[in-house]
């Protein structure tokens, strides 16, 4: 839904929704929260209780209470408008260089990239990138590629097809390179080893933490208990 009209309020709410959650899971809780935030004016005078109760279930509570503070920035500082260049979108609460990249090439049609994690993969394999899967040198190697890209004439498709290229074709494992449109340009195909790009991660070591909880229900109803705002899943 939100490629039909691509404002930037819209791009914003989307691309901050569909970091860290399934397209899928992403769609009703996009369709509620527009409805009730239509605009930027609308979602900066809400009361955070309620935009955090149309994000329940979606996860990542720190999302929303950025996009809600970032709401309340634009509308003070920008006149209700998200501005056009990304040095302003980066100075917005939670727009980080991925968002400002969606919302200036999608919302605003300028040359500028993005990198998500598929991009990063299409890229590794593309290039045969022996490099380590989500590792800074991957990233950083990822976004000089996109910067060069870029340029050609319709930015915001060309990064969402990135994105989507990876989603769906360029996947993790077993990819279907057979209905891949860059596969006669890919490093990985021609070596016959795509699934080895980008290689595996060194496993982190795994922290054992307690962690004590109580499910209350009376009447059908739960008891929700707001979380300290630091900490694990804070707020
Ligand atoms: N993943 C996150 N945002 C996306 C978009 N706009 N298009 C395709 N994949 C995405």
């Amino acid at each position: 839904p939100w490629r039909s009209s691509p404002s930037p309020y819209l791009t914003w709410v989307s691309e901050i929704m569909l970091q860290q959650t399934r397209v899928a899971t992403v769609i009703p809780y996009y369709e509620r929260f527009i409805e009730r935030f239509p605009s930027v004016a609308s979602l900066a005078s809400a009361e955070s209780d309620e935009v955090l109760s149309l994000w329940s279930g979606l996860g990542y509570y720190r999302r929303a209470r950025h996009l809600h503070e970032g709401a309340k920035q634009v509308v003070e500082e920008f006149g209700e408008q998200l501005p056009q260049n990304v040095k302003q979108l980066l100075s917005i609460k939670g727009i980080g260089r991925y968002t400002a990249g969606a919302i200036a090439s999608i919302a605003y049609g300028l040359p500028v990239p993005l990198v998500d994690g598929n991009v990063q993969r299409v890229f590794a394999r593309l290039h045969a990138l022996e490099l380590e899967r989500a590792s800074s040198a991957l990233d950083k190697q990822s976004w000089t590629l996109a910067e060069k890209l870029v340029k050609g004439e319709h930015p915001g498709e060309l990064n969402q097809a990135l994105m989507e290229l990876g989603a769906l074709v360029c996947t993790p494992r077993s990819p279907t390179c057979l209905l891949c449109p860059v596969r006669s340009n890919c490093a990985a195909y021609s070596l016959g080893e795509q699934e080895k790009f980008p290689q595996p991660r060194i496993p982190q070591k795994v922290q054992d933490k307690a962690v004590l909880w109580a499910l209350l229900k009376r009447n059908g109803k739960l008891l929700l208990v707001q979380r300290p705002s630091d900490g694990l899943f804070p707020g």
